[in-house]
């Protein structure tokens, strides 16, 4: 008997040793840590429950049949973090570089159906070559596998791929299709085809970092929503953000004692918004003045900075901040930050998540770089999104509120359920310079006579109350009473149901 139960530990020493010391060793000069110790800072401690150890891969080409590895490649499993329970999978790099075989494909498609089944979030850790290339085809089709999973699951369970070592080829749509990709600074890499084929089918020469490294994907691209400059970081901030996330589209928004008084009163707030339209202010500021302990986390933080999104709580509830901000690009809504919060916003409502828009915007960014980039097809994005939202919409314009751009950010005409404005918002078709150069062309050398035009058009529309008058606007607040307001107007809404109309499913502007 004992003989057995120590075979078993044998058997386990060997999966846990995964492609052995020395590559662990270089996998630890590279300053990465191992697909193991990930998933030790990831989960709560001693809570790893893992699946299928002893799994190996069946390829028998290329002398593959000598070289079985047990887990092939990939560590998964379940554990919790901060109590819930989250599925796990964690690519080993120092097995076959953490290539995808078919059994390896299976492991991680075992985790992605418990995690849909059990509605809890899942969580994937990639530090990966690509496809198993000696196993062809079953490899491919393993991709796919894990691919149809990925989005069978988007907007039943939130999916969290972390880049933490290269990814590339089949590697990259499983990211690419689940909510957030976080990326580790200078050790990961993201990219279809690396700098070798980029070279010979376009002639241009690009270092790993340029083509696929956080600089570019979480600044340029988009395509990841965060870097961070380490693995402990960026596993710490994850355990962040599952907190603010409910398990599953079954459920609410988690819910967590507050220490933050609901009724805290923020003087400083009377004085934010300068007079001056031109001049810029940092809407991070008011964010972090009126949420809870001021603890905001901020997705996609270095692009589309002219608008800000990200997780914060009110009262203890999770909410999802859109806010466009001034002091980038005067916070004007064009390709790029109309699809960062267009994706925003239809995450929260997935998960029932309640919306806070803070409204600052100058309008749609002119120009022809954005009209041939389709700024008409990516606005209709935000706008969409908004007007497809359930989940209770509060918003508040504290300055300029022009054009499309008033109707796109959560107006009362897109179902906004309470909706406020500073006294000092301007709610109107354009900027009131703008307006009265169109409307009074004929006085345009007076520029006496058109000051006089822009001061009338100001004192008629600058203002919060023709909005108000027509209900558009539920109530002109006080700035320093902002965060008391936001606390009652979400409790209020806490019973809100609404259903859209039913469809098998949208066809939202991609
Ligand atoms: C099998 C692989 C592998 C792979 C790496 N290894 N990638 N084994 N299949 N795809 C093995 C290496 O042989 C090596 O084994 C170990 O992993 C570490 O690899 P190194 O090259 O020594 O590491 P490093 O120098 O850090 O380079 C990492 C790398 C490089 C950039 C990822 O390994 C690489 O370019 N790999 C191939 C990437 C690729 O082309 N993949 C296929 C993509 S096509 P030993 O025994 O020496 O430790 C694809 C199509 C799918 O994915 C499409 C589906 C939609």
């Amino acid at each position: 008997m004992q003989e057995i139960l120590e075979e078993l530990e044998r058997r386990r020493a060997a999966a846990r040793l995964g492609g052995g010391e020395a590559r662990i060793a270089a996998q630890h000069a590279k300053g990465k840590l191992t697909a193991r110790e990930r998933l030790d800072l990831l989960l709560d401690e001693g809570s790893f429950e893992e699946f299928d150890m002893f799994v190996e891969h069946r390829s028998h080409d290329f002398g593959m049949q000598d070289q079985k590895i047990p887990g092939d490649g990939v560590v998964t499993g379940w554990g919790t973090i901060n109590g819930r329970v989250v599925y796990v999978f964690s690519k080993d790099f120092t097995v076959f570089g953490g290539s995808l075989s078919g059994a390896h494909a299976q492991k991680i498609v075992k985790v992605q159906r418990q995690a849909r089944k059990m509605g809890a979030p899942l969580i994937g850790l990639f530090d990966a070559g690509g496809a198993r290339i000696q196993e062809g085809v079953d490899s491919l089709a393993g991709y796919a596998d894990i691919f149809l999973e990925n989005s069978l699951s988007s907007g039943v369970i939130p999916q969290i791929s972390v880049i933490m070592g290269p990814c590339a080829g089949g590697d990259v749509y499983s990211p690419a299709l689940t909510d957030f990709i976080f990326m580790v600074r200078d050790t990961s890499y993201m990219y279809v085809t690396g700098p070798d084929v980029v070279r010979t089918v376009t002639n241009e020469t690009v270092t790993h970092e340029d083509l696929g490294g956080a600089s570019v994907h979480a600044a340029k691209s988009g395509v990841a929503e965060g870097a961070f400059d380490n693995d402990l970081e960026a596993l710490t901030q994850v355990r962040r953000l599952v907190d603010f996330l409910p398990s599953s589209n079954r459920e609410k928004p988690p819910q967590r004692e507050s220490f933050d008084d609901p009724e805290r009163a923020e003087p400083s707030l009377d004085t934010l918004a300068p007079v001056n339209a031109n001049t810029p202010y940092d809407i991070k500021e008011l964010i972090l003045k009126i949420v809870d302990e001021a603890d905001f986390f901020e997705i996609s933080p270095d692009w589309a900075k002219n608008i800000v999104c990200g997780f914060a709580r009110f009262d203890g509830q999770s909410v999802g901040v859109v806010a466009n901000q001034p002091l980038a690009l005067a916070g004007v809504l064009d390709i790029d930050a109309s699809r960062k919060a267009a994706r925003f916003v239809r995450f929260c409502d997935a998960f029932n998540i309640p919306l806070l828009t803070l409204v600052d915007v100058p309008g749609f960014m002119p120009g022809t770089k954005q009209e041939y980039g389709g700024l008409i097809k990516h606005g209709a994005k935000l706008l969409y999104a908004y007007a497809e939202a359930t989940v209770p919409k509060v918003t508040l314009i504290t300055r300029k509120a022009y054009g499309g751009a008033y109707d796109v950010m959560s107006s009362k005409h897109l179902r906004g359920d309470i909706n406020y404005a500073w006294p000092t918002a301007e709610i109107a078709v354009m900027g009131p310079k703008g307006a009265v150069e169109i409307i009074f062309r004929a006085e345009a050398k007076d520029p006496e006579a058109l000051a006089a035009r822009e001061a009338e058009y100001k004192a008629r529309f600058a203002n919060p109350f023709v909005a108000a008058q027509r209900g558009y606007i539920d109530d002109v607040i006080m700035p320093h009473g902002t965060r008391r307001r936001i606390v009652r107007a979400l409790r209020s809404l806490k019973g809100k149901q609404m259903a859209n109309p039913w469809k098998k499913h949208d066809n939202l502007p991609l």
